[in-house]
């Protein structure tokens, strides 16, 4: 039998699985609605001093991901209320919207937390000096673990992380969403978004590649555990994300595209993938693409191979191949060796597996 929970920070999360910082989790009663979905953990909206509201429209979807220019909360006051009577066995992470504050007043707030029955702290910041600076005056003052969030594309990446981490950081998490971005309604001309440039930021499904480079990368600075958020929307993205060396999974877009039983299918879909592969946990994930990286040969010169028995003859390979490789020949598509520049586009395409290169799926 396969075991999806994991140890994090102290704590048995029944699954790798975390609802992040977002509108799903910006009130009591959101955060009660979602403790009832198969996830191991939750993190609180970005918390504010003051209560805060958005500029109409925040939240638009993009295809299949969102852009939001989201900073509507409930404020610091309301929060310690919803700390102190939250009743749920899922751990809960309380994130401070570290940007807008500095970092004594975070500090103090995250004190104010902790009282109130916050078990972790994050802070959640643009700027990695700051986020520095807080984790190291909060230290002294906090036993709670001490979690951060990192915006995307950070320079000096190995730096701010061993900076945290001899801070006293205990956990990191990455990344909020990319930005900031444009959209424009062709019909006026205007921005999409009701932010006043129309500024946003760009979540969801397009994102995951770009997280997952990002998750590999911190995971090879350092050794506190990972949270990998952005773009992951069900079981197999949960796991690239594992594999890319994240100890848990954040989900934040999917959740409001699909609902809370998204959860419940990745859980299910990262439970079946274990057992298919005879796995007992689910860190046994954890970190393999890091392996597989070291021990990789790259290959050149490749050509491609059409396995006949495997081919549908849907022909989206010859649509796809720019440089006219794929051909009919008797009802069948084949590949022109003297073509094919081995680019792997067409195998990206076929659903069948039905193109190898020197006997390989690629
Ligand atoms: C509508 C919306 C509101 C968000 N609000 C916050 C926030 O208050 N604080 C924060 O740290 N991240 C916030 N995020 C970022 C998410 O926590 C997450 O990092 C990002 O969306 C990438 O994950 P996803 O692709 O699963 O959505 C928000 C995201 C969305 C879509």
């Amino acid at each position: 039998m396969s075991n999806i929970s994991i140890d994090f920070l102290g704590f048995t999360l029944k699954n790798p699985l975390m609802l992040t910082e977002g509108p799903l989790s910006g009130s009591l009663e959101l955060i009660e609605k979602a403790s009832k979905f198969e996830i191991g953990m939750i993190f609180t909206k970005g918390i504010r001093l003051e209560s805060t509201e958005s500029p109409v429209p925040y939240i638009r979807k993009y295809e299949r991901s969102l852009i939001n220019a989201d900073w509507s909360d409930i404020g610091f006051q309301e929060w310690l209320r919803t700390i102190n009577s939250l009743q749920t066995d899922i751990p809960i992470v309380t994130s401070i919207a570290k940007n807008y504050l500095n970092p004594d007043t975070a500090v103090e707030m995250a004190v104010e937390l902790v009282k109130a029955g916050s078990k972790t702290i994050s802070f959640v910041d643009y700027d990695p000096i700051q986020l520095v600076d807080t984790v190291k005056k909060a230290r002294p003052l906090i036993k709670a673990p001490l979690m951060v969030k990192l915006p995307p594309f950070l320079p000096n990446l190995e730096d701010v992380l061993k900076s945290l981490v001899s801070a006293g950081v205990d956990a990191i998490a990455a990344m909020d969403s990319i930005g900031p971005v444009l959209s424009i309604d062709i019909k006026t001309g205007e921005p999409i978004m009701g932010s006043k440039d129309g500024s946003a930021y760009l979540s969801g499904k397009y994102i995951l590649p770009v997280t997952l480079k990002y998750i590999y990368e911190i995971s090879r600075f350092v050794d506190v555990p990972v949270v990998g958020v952005g773009g992951v929307t069900d079981y197999k993205s949960a796991i690239q994300m594992i594999m890319a060396g994240a100890t848990g999974v954040g989900m934040v877009t999917a959740p409001i595209l699909e609902g809370f039983d998204v959860f419940n299918k990745t859980a299910s879909g990262i439970k079946e993938y274990l057992e298919e592969k005879g796995l007992e946990k689910v860190g046994e994930l954890r970190g393999i693409t890091h392996r597989k990286v070291r021990e990789r040969n790259i290959s050149t010169n490749l050509k491609a191979e059409i396995n006949q028995a495997k081919c549908t003859s849907c022909g989206l390979c010859e649509k796809i191949c720019y440089s006219k490789a794929v051909i009919i020949e008797d009802e069948k598509y084949r590949i022109i060796k003297e073509k094919c520049v081995g680019c792997g586009l067409c195998a990206s395409v076929c659903s069948f597996d039905s193109i190898t290169f020197n006997g390989r799926i690629i």
